[in-house]
């Protein structure tokens, strides 16, 4: 525990995150210090490469690439881990806590993948396990679920937590970038995972939805729970026909409670342009948690980057200070019920919108709608355009009313099994709040 009243910091990992809460503990050690309660001291840092030329403050004395000189080290009381990825993260996290040292991580994918795991065995052996930078970077989610919101039954998060999606679909929405241009500027501008395809594909979005919802509902989630799709369907055509429906196209990450169920979906969604969350463009966030007693409340920032991402790892770095220095036991429980049942996404009912490319010729709408009339869904609106003499084809924009999601994807299977509809070019599912 702590030496001549000292708290001693080990940090796994000095990319652009590490580098700045280094930074920040070395330059800013006396302030923090007097906010912590105790004196901090960074003990030592694991470098994957010790000869790599850095421009960091950090001594190179406490540089070490033997992660033993951290997770055994008495000197360390907290450690933190900034490595991201499952492993060795998990492993390190693990060590450190049945160590009973602290542990602060930024980690997405090992809190979604390893989370309950981790806080229990945190509980067991009397320590913190603090992870606000894990979602939404520098933007207070956890600790608001965990203590400020605690009081409320949650009924709906609605959140866009990925930025370099936010980004990429903001360009094309308005400017008219193509995809590829607009994610290129997004990954030079350092918020794209290594792998961007976790972006694009929604997964980085669905590790974050796992770890909030189950801080929400109290319910176990894992991440294959989660409905996960990505925005690289999407095309200019349908930003053209949102605008024109009032609608602006989002990354949502969805939890919502219905009933004893719990609906976990992150994918492209309509937002009504008059909704605040419309209106979060390029790399920011924001998170709209809706709970019984405080009603809606949006928390909205920057999600991404090192600065804003140190703003939380330094934030819990300080409260487990401050517990050590006050010798109080962590506060905060993440505890887990049994809760909610996990809704198939076949159940879901929301609005759609599809756009089909069609023979343009007679009895063509009337067929399309008796397949959906058939299967219970009701037509709200019909847009036609851009008729191609030369291909007889004319492209048909439906809105439906609320329907079911197993209806929809029979619907869609017909369609594109029947001769007039030569494509359903997309379909996107419209997020209504009532
Ligand atoms: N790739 C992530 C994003 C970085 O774009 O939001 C922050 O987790």
């Amino acid at each position: 525990m702590d030496k001549d009243g000292k708290i001693g910091i080990g940090l796994l990992g000095l990319g652009v995150v590490g580098a700045e809460v280094a930074r920040m503990l070395i330059q800013k050690s006396e302030r923090l210090s007097q906010k912590a309660g105790r004196p901090l001291f960074l003990c030592s840092v694991l470098v994957k490469d010790m000869a790599k030329p850095r421009d960091s403050v950090v001594p190179p004395r406490l540089l070490t690439t033997n992660p033993a000189d951290i997770l055994n080290n008495p000197q360390v009381d907290v450690v933190v881990e900034l490595l991201g990825g499952v492993k060795p993260a998990t492993d390190y996290l693990r060590t450190a806590i049945a160590q009973g040292k602290h542990a602060v991580t930024a980690n997405k994918e090992v809190m979604a993948n390893h989370g309950p795991e981790l806080i229990r065995l945190a509980e067991e052996h009397g320590v913190n396990l603090l992870y606000e930078a894990s979602v939404g970077g520098g933007i207070p989610i956890i600790g608001p679920l965990q203590k400020d919101l605690l009081a409320n039954e949650i009924t709906s998060v609605h959140a866009i937590i990925n930025g370099t999606t936010n980004y990429i679909l903001t360009k094309m929405s308005q400017e008219g970038m193509d995809f590829q241009v607009a994610l290129r500027r997004a990954q030079e501008l350092g918020y794209a995972e290594a792998d961007p395809a976790k972006d694009i594909e929604g997964v980085d979005a669905a590790f974050k939805l796992a770890i909030v919802a189950a801080l929400a509902f109290h319910t176990k989630v894992a991440v294959s729970d989660v409905y996960t799709e990505g925005i690289s369907k999407l095309t200019a055509r349908d930003f053209l026909y949102a605008q024109e429906l009032g609608y602006t196209i989002k990354l949502l990450a969805i939890a919502r409670r219905i009933g004893d169920g719990l609906s976990l979906r992150v994918h492209p969604a309509m937002v009504p342009n008059e909704h605040l969350l419309s209106k979060v463009d390029g790399v920011l966030n924001a998170v709209e948690i809706e709970g019984d007693l405080v009603g809606r409340v949006v928390f909205h920032g920057q999600g991404a980057g090192p600065r804003p991402t140190a703003s939380a790892v330094i934030g819990d770095i300080l409260e487990v200070a401050r517990s050590i220095a006050s010798r109080r036991g962590p506060a905060r429980s993440g505890t887990v019920d049994g809760g909610l049942r996990i809704l198939p996404m076949e159940e879901m009912i929301t609005q759609y919108y599809a756009r089909l490319t069609v023979s343009d010729r007679a009895g063509v709408l009337a067929q399309i709608a008796k397949v959906l009339g058939d299967l219970d869904i009701s037509i709200a609106s019909v847009i036609q355009k851009n008729a191609d003499a030369a291909r007889q084809t004319a492209e048909i924009v439906v809105m439906t009313h609320p329907a079911k999601e197993a209806h929809i994807r029979q619907a869609v299977h017909q369609m594109e099994t029947f001769g007039v509809v030569r494509d359903v070019s997309n379909v996107i599912r419209v997020e209504q709040w009532t």
